[in-house]
């Protein structure tokens, strides 16, 4: 107890900036509504959980939501990320040329196929996407597909690179893990359905959760149906198919996986799925105001325009700073102000289980990985708590200038 009110006293720094007098602030939160709740409850009492017409349903809204002909469902987005690169033919000793800054998952999708995760350089810190022209230098003859993550809900170079895997016959798949709704700037065509395959993160701190789930979209008949089949087993029929009576019995075609979603998970999704628009109308607003006001602090650098602010889903709030600023900085905005942050992302080539594997250097994808910082933001985060942010953002700033914020 003892222990405990002295490190409260530790970490409160002065009156004004305690962080003991203020309620923290994490970096993302997920609020749901009764009708939310209600929806799960329902599906809970229906008794049948596993696939069936819930997820047959939330399929076909979110089909309709991104204007595209096909929409499957499964467990996570890493599942749908393997599902498009398999649909893609990507197999053992291939390439797919990912970008050096995502989430581990875009890249290890690669391995469960056998095949190499080649890692390409970022734009840079106005730019956390992909580089087209480095994605051609590292074009081989193993290579078979490219994958364009949409960092934070930013369009990655799409034209560009849909261009270069035309001329050397190569398939583009979207990771669209943390754009639903997003387009190319001054475009109507949703990121995500742009490719052979876009995949989805219904994870819980994205956009739109359910706590663990995925999508593949695609406009490719073929595709779906590899997708719809491999997801269960390479099964013929399904169990609901056969509750329905539609079936007796089923064939194996091939080794499938169990990537399927559940119904209560397609029920959260359904139930939210109407308010997404309004969500990320209101992480625009909060964005274009964070960026106003994080403009005016010297030694922070904002990524992107505010035109692609607009055609964003805004999933996180990016900035950087000097990196040997980052990590006091972000310490400082912990302790102090009781303010959460997030790295988004460490450089893969970093990770022990990738450094082996020499991609030869990497010097953007290092410099975004040690000077980004992301703030919180979400739908009901509010002006009052985005302005605390940024105030903390300057005093800790100010404090690390001055020499006396590192410990
Ligand atoms: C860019 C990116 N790709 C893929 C994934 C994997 O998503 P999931 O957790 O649904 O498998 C994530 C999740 O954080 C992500 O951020």
């Amino acid at each position: 107890m003892e222990k405990a009110r002295l490190l409260s006293k530790e970490l409160a720094g002065s009156p004004r900036e305690s962080a003991v007098s203020q309620d923290p602030i994490p970096v993302f939160d997920v609020r749901l509504e009764e009708a939310d709740v209600d929806a799960v409850a329902q599906t809970l009492r229906s008794g049948w959980l596993t696939m069936g017409p819930r997820i047959e349903a939330f399929e076909a809204e979110f089909a309709r939501h991104l204007g595209v002909q096909h929409a499957v469902a499964t467990s996570s987005a890493t599942a749908a990320l393997h599902l498009a690169y398999l649909a893609a033919g990507v197999g053992p000793g291939d390439e797919v040329i990912v970008p050096g800054i995502t989430f581990v998952a875009t890249a290890a999708a690669a391995r469960y196929c056998g095949a190499r995760p080649v890692l390409a350089e970022v734009l840079g810190q106005h730019d956390l996407s992909i580089d087209p022209h480095d994605v051609e230098a590292r074009i081989g003859p193993r290579t078979k597909a490219v994958c364009a993550v949409h960092y934070a809900g930013y369009a990655a170079p799409v034209a560009a690179l849909t261009e270069i895997c035309k001329k050397h016959g190569l398939a583009l798949i979207e990771d669209a893990a943390h754009s639903p709704s997003a387009t190319v700037p001054g475009e109507e065509r949703r990121l995500g359905t742009l490719g052979l395959a876009g995949a989805f993160s219904f994870f819980s701190n994205k956009i739109i959760s359910c706590g663990e789930g995925g999508l593949l979209a695609t406009a490719d008949d073929e595709v779906a149906a590899f997708a719809r089949s491999r997801r269960s087993h390479a099964m013929t029929t399904g169990t609901w198919d056969r509750h329905r009576g539609h079936a007796l019995g089923y064939d194996v075609v091939d080794t499938g996986f169990n990537y399927r979603m559940d119904e209560p998970r397609a029920a959260l999704l359904s139930a939210r799925l109407p308010r997404l628009e309004s969500d990320i109308a209101e992480r625009r607003r909060l964005t274009h105001r964070y960026r106003a006001m994080l403009r005016k602090v010297p030694g922070v650098s904002l990524p992107y325009s505010d035109e692609q602010v607009d055609a964003s889903s805004c999933y996180v709030m990016a900035a950087t700073v000097d990196p040997e600023r980052r990590d006091p900085l972000r310490r400082l905005l912990s302790e102090r102000f009781g303010i959460q942050t997030t790295v988004l992302y460490p450089s893969i080539a970093e990770f022990s289980a990738y450094s082996g594997d020499d991609q030869g250097p990497l010097p953007r994808c290092e410099r975004v990985a040690r000077s980004q910082i992301t703030l919180p933001l979400y739908p009901h985060l509010g002006d009052e708590r985005l302005e605390r942010v940024v105030h903390a953002v300057r005093a800790g700033l100010e404090e690390l200038d001055r020499g006396s914020g590192s410990r």
